[in-house]
Formats: C-alpha cells, sequence, structure tokens
C-alpha cells in the first residue's frame, strides 16, 4: 500500500498543485513524515472530513462500532488538530456540494500528502475523483433510495467476506464519469457505472452510504476498510475511551477547580464519574433537588454518588423555593422559564460559594450538539424550550469540559457501565429538567405533586415488573387538570384523571405509542384508582410524534 509516495498530483481548495509528502515534510521544517508519527501510537483513529453530509457523525459513529476511534472534523481543520488524533485513515464524508460549485468544499492537502488510506463516501468520492485528476458530473438521473451493487473485481480488501452483489442505499445527483489515473472499477449498479473505485494506494471511492442502516451489509464494507485497508485491529473500547479522556481532562484541568450540576440523570451522571475518575476532589458536583423530581430520585441519585462513588457534593433541597416561584403559573412556557431562570440563580449561589472555579462539566452529548447548531442555523420553529441542568450558566466564566460530546446515547451508557455506575441509573429513562413540573396540566400544588408522584410510581413499577423498561423510550403519568365523575361504593366521587404515557423512539425526535398489553393497562389503571386517593380516572395516551409531543406540556 505504501507504493510511490511521488505518484499523486493534488487539487486543493485553492486549485494549487501541490508538493508531494515528501517535499511539505522538508517544508515543515524537518518535521518527521507523518505516516511515520503514526506509527509511533497504538490508539487506532480514523478522521471523518465533513463536507456537511447530515450523516458524518453516523459514520464516526460506525467506525466507533468497529473498535477504532472516530472524530469529525471540518473538511478545514488545522493539520495539527487532525494529527493529534493521530490517525491511521482518513473517510470524507458526503455533502451537499457539487465539486464544481464555485468555493465547494474540498480536502486539504495533507489528506493525500500522509499516504493514508482514504475513503471517499458520495460527494467524499467526488472530491477524490476531483482533485486526483478524475472527472464528475451531473448523472443523467438523480438517484436516491435502495439499489443493487455488484462486484465488477471480487477479491478486492473493500468487499472482503461480502457477497457478490448486496443492496446499498444512494443519494446523489453527481456521479462520476472518469476516473483519476491509477484507479479502478471495483462496483457498479444499474444508474452508476462506477459506484465503488480504488486504487493500490488504499484509496476507495463509494458512491453509496455505508453508515445508513438501508446499507445492510455497509458496517461490513467500513470495516474492511478499517481492518484490510488501513491495518486497524479494533482496540478501541469504552475502557480506552475513560483511559483517554481521563489523560485529557487531566491535562486540561491541572490543578484547577471543576464544577457539575448532576441531574440524576445519565449524561450528568457519567459526565461527574468521568471527571471524577480524572480529577477526584478537584471536582464538586452541584445537585439541586427542585422538589419536581419523581418518587425516591434524589435520595438514589445521592446515594450513588456520595456513598458509593464518593464524590463531593453539594445537594441542596430547594422544593419549597421552586414551589414558591410556580405558584399560579399555569402556560407550559413560563414554567419552563421560571424553573430555568430558578436554577441558575441558585447555581450560581452555591458555586460562588466554592470560591474560583475554572470549569465547568457538562453532559453535552452529540444529537445536543446537532440539536443547538441546527436550531442556531436554521430558522425551526421553537416548540418548547428545552431546560437542561448541564447547559444553564450562560454568564458564567468557565472553561467548559464536555467528554461526551462526540458519543451518542448508547456509547455513552456502555461507558457509564465500565466507569461501575449501577444499571439503574445507566439504563434510566430520559427524564426532562422541569420534572414533574410539565407532567402536571395547570397549577403545581404539593397535593398535585404527590398525587401524580404515586401514580407515576406505579406505572413504572409495574411496567419495569412486565419487564418492558429497557423497551421503551419512555413511560410515565401525567396528571390532567380535568376532573371527572365516578363511583365508589355508593358514593359519587368528583376526582382527578390520570393518563398514562409510554412511547417508543430512536432519538424522542419521532416517537410512537407504545402498545402496552392490555392486562398490563388493566394492573396499572386499577392499581392506580384503588391506591392514589383522589384519582377516579386513567386514560391511555394513543397519540404519536408527530403531531403529539411526549410530554404533555
Ligand atoms: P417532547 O415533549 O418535546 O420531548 O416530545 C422530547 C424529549 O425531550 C424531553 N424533554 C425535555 N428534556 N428539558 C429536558 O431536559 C426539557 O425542558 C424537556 N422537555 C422535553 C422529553 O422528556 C423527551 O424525552
Amino acid at each position: 500500500m505504501e507504493g510511490d509516495k511521488k505518484s499523486f498530483r493534488i487539487t486543493t481548495s485553492d486549485d494549487l498543485e501541490v508538493s508531494t509528502y515528501l517535499e511539505i515534510a522538508k517544508e515543515k521544517g524537518g518535521e518527521e513524515p507523518i505516516s511515520e508519527k503514526v506509527a509511533e501510537v497504538d490508539r487506532e483513529a480514523v478522521v471523518v472530513i465533513d463536507f456537511g453530509s447530515q450523516y458524518s457523525m453516523l459514520i464516526a459513529r460506525r467506525v466507533r462500532e468497529c473498535q477504532v476511534y472516530s472524530e469529525v472534523l471540518p473538511y478545514d481543520a488545522p493539520w495539527q488538530r487532525v494529527a493529534s488524533l493521530k490517525p491511521r485513515g482518513f473517510i470524507l464524508s458526503g455533502g451537499p456540494a457539487s465539486v464544481y460549485d464555485p468555493g465547494a468544499p474540498l480536502a486539504p492537502a495533507y489528506v493525500y500528502e500522509s499516504h493514508l488510506p482514504i475513503l471517499g463516501i458520495c460527494y467524499g468520492m467526488q472530491v477524490l475523483a476531483h482533485q486526483l485528476g478524475g472527472r464528475a458530473a451531473p448523472g443523467t438521473r438523480h438517484e436516491y433510495g435502495h439499489a443493487i451493487l455488484r462486484q465488477s473485481d471480487v477479491g478486492s480488501p473493500i468487499f472482503a467476506s461480502l457477497p457478490p452483489s448486496m443492496p446499498v442505499w444512494m443519494s446523489h445527483g453527481d456521479q462520476i464519469v472518469e476516473m483519476p489515473p491509477g484507479f479502478t472499477t471495483l462496483g457498479y449498479t444499474e444508474n452508476s457505472p462506477i459506484a465503488v473505485m480504488g486504487n493500490e494506494h488504499g484509496i476507495i471511492g463509494l458512491q453509496f452510504h455505508p453508515e445508513v442502516a438501508h446499507t445492510p451489509q455497509g458496517k461490513e464494507i467500513l470495516k474492511n476498510f478499517l481492518y484490510h485497508i488501513c491495518g486497524c485491529s479494533g482496540n478501541w473500547t469504552p475502557g480506552s475511551f475513560i483511559a483517554e479522556s481521563v489523560e485529557r481532562i487531566g491535562g486540561q484541568v491541572g490543578e484547577g477547580k471543576v464544577i457539575c450540576a448532576l441531574s440524576g440523570g445519565v449524561d450528568s451522571a457519567v459526565t461527574a464519574a468521568l471527571v471524577h475518575r480524572a480529577i477526584g476532589d478537584q471536582l464538586t458536583c452541584i445537585f439541586v433537588n427542585n422538589g419536581l423530581l419523581r418518587r425516591e430520585e434524589a435520595e438514589r441519585t445521592l446515594n450513588t454518588f456520595q456513598r458509593n462513588l464518593r464524590m463531593n457534593i453539594i445537594y441542596i433541597d430547594a422544593s419549597e423555593r421552586f414551589l414558591r416561584r410556580l405558584e399560579g403559573a399555569t402556560d407550559p412556557e413560563t414554567k419552563r422559564r421560571l424553573i430555568g431562570e430558578e436554577f441558575i440563580t441558585l447555581f450560581e449561589e452555591e458555586a460562588a460559594k466554592l470560591g474560583r472555579v475554572d470549569f465547568l462539566a457538562q453532559g453535552t452529548l452529540y444529537p445536543d450538539v446537532i440539536e443547538s447548531t441546527t436550531s442556531e442555523s436554521k430558522a425551526s420553529a421553537k416548540i418548547k424550550t428545552h431546560h437542561n441542568v448541564g447547559g444553564l450558566p450562560t454568564k458564567m466564566t468557565f472553561s467548559l469540559i464536555e467528554p461526551l460530546r462526540y458519543l451518542f446515547k448508547d456509547e455513552v451508557r456502555e461507558i457509564g457501565l465500565a466507569l461501575g455506575l449501577p444499571e439503574e441509573m445507566v439504563w434510566r429513562q430520559p427524564f426532562p429538567g422541569p420534572g414533574l413540573a410539565i407532567r402536571i396540566i395547570g397549577e403545581i400544588t404539593k397535593e398535585r405533586l404527590e398525587v401524580l408522584r404515586a401514580a407515576d410510581w406505579i406505572v413504572m413499577s409495574e411496567i419495569k415488573k412486565a419487564k418492558l423498561y429497557g423497551e421503551l423510550w419512555q413511560s410515565f403519568a401525567v396528571l390532567t387538570d380535568t376532573r371527572s365523575v365516578g363511583v365508589m361504593g355508593d358514593f359519587r366521587t368528583y376526582g382527578y384523571l390520570i393518563a398514562i404515557r409510554a412511547v417508543t423512539s430512536e432519538d424522542a425526535m419521532t416517537a410512537d405509542w407504545a402498545r402496552l398489553p392490555y392486562d398490563l393497562l388493566a394492573r396499572i389503571s386499577n392499581r392506580i384508582v384503588n391506591e392514589v386517593p383522589g384519582v377516579n380516572r386513567v386514560v391511555y395516551d394513543i397519540s404519536s410524534k408527530p403531531p403529539s409531543t411526549i410530554e404533555w406540556e
């Protein structure tokens, strides 16, 4: 695969023909050639160069699923940033541009000069063709959806152990009409005569998307690239993520002080546990009980962190304070705003008592990063103001530590387990920052909170008993503002109406109501009306998102 290192002629974003890797290495003042540096490290990483595809992070995630570390970096990331990851190869993502658009993003010269293997996906493949002397052009037909890929060169390592034909997912307008010198066709579809191309230096282009679930063998193809072309062995595990993060956080924090807001949820819990492993008592966690938590939630969270993990925790029971602040509030957005404001005030008061604090650790995950960039960059309508305990103190001048920034929820869970957090905490269903306040329609009072807690407890325990807790995205009770007539014994009642909500979802962006078994619903309903004073009717919410949302407020 090493081959002749001077064989490429490369066009970069500035349309310059650049010198070869050895010359560049010299220009950089005698720095060692990149590939030699790469050989020194044992962590295997592959960098995804992002051209703006909605799937870029999914590529990185698939690579990590193959036990090779991966991060997505923008196409104009400086070499130093890339070099710090010591990559074994590059993947060029798809993207919305056409390589012939003026100013279309192209791969930086170092991608080619490193002489590491490169996998170009969709637009990334067109970039390869364009920069290495081939030609992409608008296809006669845009191609979206399923296609059958046939290997034209059975035996290429990119197809190791794969059948001669397989379904793949296409989504492109342009296609390759002329391969760069030295490339051959490795696969084709009905509409793309050059659906896969490659050369002897380990540079491969795929016109389809191997990262999406609609390409069933896509992960195998990526694995072949990583294992057979980049030479990775798959040594990246949650354990190695923890070891690296601990080292990085330790280096970043030095002697500094860090605070972290705990919510009881898995993201802030894993963040805190990870930071704690790196810097021990330099971390102080602040756990605010806003009085809007589920039954036993505060006690369990405290127990885990204080007793089991022996972390520094400031516990503030601010239930009364939040309840006072929420008095009379019935509008959902007002409730969220009041809770958010009160939380910031409290958090700031407590942080100030600690003296100088340098860092704030937050459990930001990759979907949060996408959500916030999307809402910043697009004029999307605001449905709900999400309040997360981790994301608030905008006025404060801390540096941020966000060790989970590139991970998805299931990866975070794996890391939580590897850190020794209790299963119950790691597999907890998501719970909104404003807590039960947005599950009580209308005013929040102590009495109504108690009714909801009792009903919610029954829902939770019956769902767990039925072994459905892990299969549902969320399952909970809602206290509505409707009262209805009932009869108990010989008496008329006029009681609360509880709604049960249980949904399945991948990411909360869409959700379907869960088809819970009737006998389970019957047990829940029966227990609630019998055990929760003041409730005489239970209904099951059978609406999906959209058009409904998961929470009622
Ligand atoms: P919706 O109700 O918008 O909820 O379909 C989608 C997901 O987000 C959670 N959620 C919140 N989480 N702060 C949070 O931390 C909030 O203000 C908030 N509102 C909704 C909800 O539980 C579901 O998982």
